[in-house]
């Protein structure tokens, strides 16, 4: 009788970001169990305050792990990670997994040296991501924007609404209209909600631009920290577990079944 270890891969993020990172996750190891957490009622991150992310997110997960007992948790949001990372695996007895800024991949690509962050407010403006500048990317100019439109368009479209086309224009001008922005020629997506908006934005922006993300990255060191452990032969459908019961729910449930999350609960 062949044994399976059931406990699944929570993958956490204030809403929809972290879908950028499961789509990955699921690529590398498809017989993982999932469970998706959303905190909805604590989203957005990126305008909260460090202090605010910092309190709420270790607790929030300990309830999480006490429900799921995941094997490993996947912080699926750059603002968490950015803010919170210590403070989460301090309360934690279990593998974390946290989301970085890709700015050290986008320095290997960028050919014109002008790097782009764009991210929650939240983020771009961590010392973390000057350390990640300072570190991988010292003969780029790296330019940053905050954008919680970003965010809101991307919730828009996972639960099926149309988004102006004018909202990826302004953000993207926000960035390229930095001084050395004509020269942009990548852009990290540092915020987990903006590859599910990537098209979009490729769609929009002025010049050429080539977009990277954290998502095959946090999916590799998945598999290396999973490697050699057990999983279900049958992992069966992922669940999504909201923090709040909102009609916003219901109205994510196609995009959230498409991709493999055909059961809703709420913490
Ligand atoms: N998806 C999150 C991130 O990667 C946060 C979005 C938000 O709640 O503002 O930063």
């Amino acid at each position: 009788m062949p044994v399976s270890d059931t406990r699944p891969i929570l993958l956490f993020d204030s809403g929809v970001g972290g879908l950028s990172v499961l789509g990955p996750v699921r690529a590398l190891i498809p017989a993982a169990p999932i469970v998706y957490a959303a905190d909805s009622a604590g989203f957005p991150y990126g305008t909260k305050t460090e202090a605010e992310i910092a309190a709420r997110v270790p607790a929030l997960l300990g309830r999480l792990v006490e429900r799921y007992r995941p094997r490993l948790i996947v912080i699926a949001c750059n603002t968490a990670s950015t803010i919170a990372l210590p403070e989460i695996r301090a309360a934690l007895d279990l593998p974390v997994v946290g989301t970085v800024p890709a700015i050290k991949p986008a320095a290997l690509v960028s050919k014109s040296r002008v790097i782009g962050v764009l991210g929650t407010a939240g983020t771009v403006r961590q010392r973390y991501v000057d350390k990640l500048s300072a570190e991988f990317a010292a003969d780029c100019t790296v330019l940053r924007h905050g954008s919680d439109a970003l965010v809101k368009a991307a919730e828009a479209k996972l639960r099926g609404e149309a988004v102006d086309p004018a909202v990826y224009e302004r953000e993207l001008a926000a960035l390229s209209g930095q001084p050395g922005g004509e020269r942009l020629d990548t852009v990290v997506l540092a915020c987990t909600h903006f590859p599910l908006v990537q098209e979009e934005l490729a769609a929009a922006a002025p010049q050429l631009l080539q977009f990277v993300d954290g998502g095959a990255g946090i999916a590799r060191r998945v598999a290396v920290l999973t490697e050699g452990q057990e999983w279900p032969s049958e992992p069966g459908p992922g669940l999504a577990v909201f923090t709040s019961d909102t009609p916003a729910n219901q109205a994510l449930a196609p995009g959230l079944a498409a991709r493999g999350l055909a059961r809703i609960e709420v913490l």
